[in-house]
């Protein structure tokens, strides 16, 4: 007999960095919950991640996108989806600068259908339901070194085109619920980080590029600041704030942990080279001052006060830890990091379940 589940959950961008560590969370501490992870496989899409917890009798993936509000009325009726945990998106500020309409698309429009799919099949019939929409600092703007950090009363100020994008989706997330009563929640993170995040950002990439020796660009003068978070505390927080947050509500995430570009990459530097057994030192002179990102953020910093008050989460690992779990994992996982650098992660759908 088909087993039933007390709950079916849509994560979306499950593939993802954040989403992979979201849908073994609840795949895991959740046997009686359904997780359906609906992602596009963009490049940022990995099947990979999520080759420990495929074979689950609580877990489906699905391919398609978000986009697409037919496609996704169907999986809703299909599914009988009650929850939501949206974290697919375009995630990368220096793409955004190159390539805005894919994130206006995917971030705005995508974000969009995946409300008015939720608002058409729930027709109103709200309890149990809840949809949660993942966002970013970013939102908020930049702060200068003496501000205070971000509250949930921050006004937003939106600088990339990848955060414009995501405020947007903020604000039609509120829209559904003020004028149609949707049960939504929203979080803020800042800056995650920790094993399967794409190389392209920060720290994966520079990991990368001192284990084979390549210059380590650093953009302007390596001042900005970013607030890090380990990824498998941001996914706590996000199991926290689906389960009781509450409606309409926004929270803040973030690590108290406030790191000068330059500081951080100085750390990675040293923990590669101690952990490959190389000579203290022996690759700082790949450290290499680039020209600046355009509309480079100074400092982002949150306050999650908020969340810690209100539902008792706080970030589990001191930096120092995380940092050394973070460069161990990608070092001992060089067959993950050659399959993207080389595309060949990409056939990993074909293998898995194209042919079923
Ligand atoms: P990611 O780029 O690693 O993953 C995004 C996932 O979304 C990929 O699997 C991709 O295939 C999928 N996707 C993209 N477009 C899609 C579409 N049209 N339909 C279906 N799936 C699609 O991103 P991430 O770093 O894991 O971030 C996840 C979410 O968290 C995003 O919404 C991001 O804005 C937010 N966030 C990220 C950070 C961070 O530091 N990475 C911090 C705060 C908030
Ligand atoms: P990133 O990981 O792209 O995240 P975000 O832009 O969302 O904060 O970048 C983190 C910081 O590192 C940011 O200040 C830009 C900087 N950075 C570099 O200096 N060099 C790089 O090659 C990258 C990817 C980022």
């Amino acid at each position: 007999m088909a087993q039933s589940f007390s709950r079916n959950i849509l994560v979306t961008g499950g593939a993802g960095f954040i989403g992979s560590h979201v849908v073994r969370l609840f795949v895991n501490k959740y046997p009686d919950y359904r997780i359906i992870n609906l992602d596009k496989l963009t490049y940022a899409g990995n099947l990979a991640n999520l080759k420990d917890i495929k074979d689950r009798p609580n877990y489906v993936f699905v391919k398609g996108d978000i986009c697409e509000l037919d496609d996704m009325l169907s999986l809703f009726e299909q599914y009988a989806i009650d929850g939501v945990i949206h974290l697919a998106a375009e995630s990368h500020v220096d793409r955004s600068i190159k390539d805005p309409f894919t994130f206006a698309r995917t971030n705005v429009m995508g974000t969009l259908s995946l409300l008015q799919a939720a608002k058409m099949t729930w027709e109103g019939d709200y309890a149990g339901k809840r949809f949660y929409h993942i966002s970013t600092d970013e939102v908020y703007g930049a702060l200068d070194f003496d501000e205070t950090l971000f509250t949930e009363d921050t006004r937003y100020n939106p600088h990339s085109p990848y955060s414009a994008s995501k405020a947007s989706s903020d604000h039609f997330v509120r829209a559904y619920h003020d004028t149609y009563g949707l049960p939504v929640v929203i979080s803020n993170c800042s800056n995650n980080y920790g094993p399967y995040q794409f190389p392209e950002k920060l720290i994966p990439l520079f990991i990368h590029n001192i284990r084979h020796n390549k210059p380590l660009p650093v953009y302007g003068k390596g001042e900005n600041v970013r607030d890090w978070l380990f990824v498998e505390d941001h996914a706590r927080a996000i199991d926290v704030i689906f389960h009781h947050g509450r409606d309409g509500e926004t929270y803040n995430i973030g690590g108290f942990n406030e790191w000068k570009n330059i500081d951080l990459i100085r750390v990675i530097v040293r923990t590669v080279d101690r952990l490959l057994n190389r000579p203290e030192g022996a690759s700082d002179h790949l450290i290499t001052f680039v020209t600046d990102r355009a509309g480079h953020d100074l400092r982002y910093a949150i306050d999650s006060s908020k969340l810690k008050n209100e539902l008792g989460w706080e970030p589990s690992l001191q930096f120092e830890e995380g940092i050394e779990k973070t460069v161990r994992w990608y070092l001992d996982n060089q067959e993950w990091m050659d399959n993207v650098t080389s595309g060949d992660y990409q056939r990993y759908y074909d293998e898995m379940y194209a042919n079923r």
